[in-house]
């Protein structure tokens, strides 16, 4: 075991964990932040989608001891009251199924917007390929992102 200080959703949590611990248990076990999700553990599926200072990565491999002080922003510190212009192009287009990936999916979402405010239905298949939906919801999510580019 160590301690870590981690810098989540905008303040600071001191956590004691195993050096190797993902990161994404600790923000399901330790911090109860479960929006994001456990799919595959392996970075192939995108469940477990995060930022890592703006960037999105995948929470289920990278362990504890590798972050240091950078910002790791979850699915529940996107916005106060669920109002990010991605969120609410995924009401408006009723993205949603089961529901389960989709958390990822939005944080992929937001840092493709953030890199690309005009991406090319290419540029969004490329950035949106490696978060998979069991239920298909690709054709929604795809319109969705393009409301969303013109309001962020
Ligand atoms: Fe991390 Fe699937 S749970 S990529
Ligand atoms: Fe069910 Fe994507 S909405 S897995």
């Amino acid at each position: 075991m160590a301690q870590f200080t981690l810098n989540i959703n905008n303040s600071t949590h001191q956590i004691d964990v195993a050096p190797e611990t993902p990161l994404l248990w600790v923000l399901r076990d330790h911090m109860d932040l479960v929006g994001t999700k456990f799919g595959c553990g392996i970075g192939q599926c995108g469940a477990c989608t995060v930022h890592l200072n703006g960037t999105a990565i995948r929470s289920c491999l990278l362990p504890i001891s590798s972050i240091g002080d950078k910002s790791i922003t979850t699915i529940e510190g996107l916005s106060e009251n669920g109002d990010h212009p991605v969120q609410k192009a995924w009401i408006e287009h009723d993205v949603a199924q089961c529901g389960y990936c989709q958390s990822g999916q939005i944080m992929n979402a937001v840092s493709l917007l953030e890199r690309n405010a005009d991406p090319s239905d290419e540029d969004i298949a490329q950035a949106m390929n490696g978060n998979i939906c069991r239920c298909g919801t690709y054709t929604r999510i795809k319109a969705a992102i393009k409301t969303a580019a013109k309001e962020v």
